[in-house]
């Protein structure tokens, strides 16, 4: 187990749930207005799961199609990893909720928790054990229910997330989708920027922590949006110089859809014009580890990809985290 292989990309898909939420919806909530949302994110709906969907099912719709255009049956696969803040349980893994359900019988699985850049954890795992000769393929997947974590309170932080999710299926010796380059990082000083807080082993759910609403998300919006403009910027430079391209070469950016001021500043620091920066917030807002994979999927089946298209994907999140893959199709 010594090789060293190529790891592409043979099959993408998509799931969102039915139900949109408009920023009119939020006005009835929240103190807030359709024209400041939009203003401030460029967000317009997101949609949120039905009362009966939870994470696994959201990732079963995604995997399906995945497999679908990759041709391939689900006992096929070697490997589940699934992205996400929001699983079915706190026990066990979504991924074996993923694998019995699918009939993945032959895969092994567990989840990654990294927020907005697990997905690019995720997939930087699977390229990894791919290319080692550890397996031979892996079924990724980003997900999120973040409606059932919101604080639907709290005007800063509910306005921008909405459910979804996105899967990729990597296997050895695929042409397209190969990675030049990968990159993974945190910054676990700045670890109180997006919280949940209760829940977990440090402060237990109890009915005061419930009452508190320590148990749902928050987040320190300023802060991540100063980072985030220059993690974005700093994540493309980096993938670029080191692969010896320019931002000239990049014939798409598929980011992490966290706010269209951030992707917009970090974009015209860069000199790269919007009409090569894939966006769909506007539609469902931002949807933690399941962005990425929801965006890339839109675009492939869209037609935008070329062959030899150089595509750059970038996240960062809760943590704080981040992560990029820059890809050739
Ligand atoms: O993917 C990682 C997770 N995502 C993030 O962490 C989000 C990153 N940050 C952002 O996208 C932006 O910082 C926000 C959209 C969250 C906020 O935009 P901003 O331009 O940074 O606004 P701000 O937080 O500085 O707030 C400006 C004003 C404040 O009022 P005052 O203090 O100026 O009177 C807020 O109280 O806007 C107020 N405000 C709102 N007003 C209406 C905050 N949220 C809302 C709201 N509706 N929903």
């Amino acid at each position: 187990m010594n090789t060293i292989r190529d790891v592409g990309i043979v099959g993408t898909g998509h799931y969102v749930p039915e139900k949109v939420m408009t920023n009119s919806d939020l006005e009835k909530l929240v103190d807030t207005t359709d024209e400041w949302i939009f203003q401030r994110t460029g967000m317009r709906a997101r949609r949120v799961a039905a009362e009966h969907e939870a994470c696994s099912d959201l990732c079963i719709n995604a995997a399906k199609s995945a497999l679908e255009d990759a041709g391939m049956e689900a006992a096929e696969i070697q490997m589940i990893i699934v992205a996400t803040v929001t699983p079915d349980y706190m026990l066990p893994n979504t991924a074996a909720l993923v694998q019995d359900r699918l009939g993945a019988t032959q895969a092994g699985g567990w989840d990654v928790t990294n927020a907005c850049t697990g997905f690019l954890s995720a997939f930087m795992a699977a390229q990894g054990m791919i290319a080692a000769g550890i397996i031979d393929n892996a079924l990724v997947i980003g997900a999120e229910v973040l409606s059932s974590i919101l604080n639907y309170q709290d005007r800063a932080s509910c306005i921008l997330f909405g459910d979804g999710a996105g899967a990729m299926i990597l296997k050895a010796g695929a042409e397209r989708g190969r990675a030049l380059h990968l990159t993974s990082g945190l910054d676990g000083k700045q670890w109180e920027a997006i919280q949940r807080n209760a829940g977990g082993s440090r402060e237990p759910l109890s009915h005061p922590i419930i009452e508190e609403r320590r148990h749902l998300m928050s987040l320190k919006g300023r802060d991540v949006f100063k980072f985030a403009v220059n993690k974005f910027r700093h994540l493309i430079n980096t993938s670029l110089e080191e692969t010896q391209h320019t931002t000239a070469d990049l014939a798409l950016v598929v980011p992490h859809q966290v706010n269209q001021r951030i992707i917009e500043a970090a974009c015209g620091k860069l000199n790269i014009e919007m009409d090569r920066v894939y966006i769909n917030l506007d539609r469902f807002g931002n949807t933690s580890a399941a962005s990425v994979p929801i965006a890339f999927d839109e675009v492939k089946r869209a037609g935008r990809l070329k062959e030899g298209d150089l595509i750059s994907m970038v996240a960062f999140g809760a943590g704080l985290a981040w992560g990029s893959a820059l890809i050739r199709w």
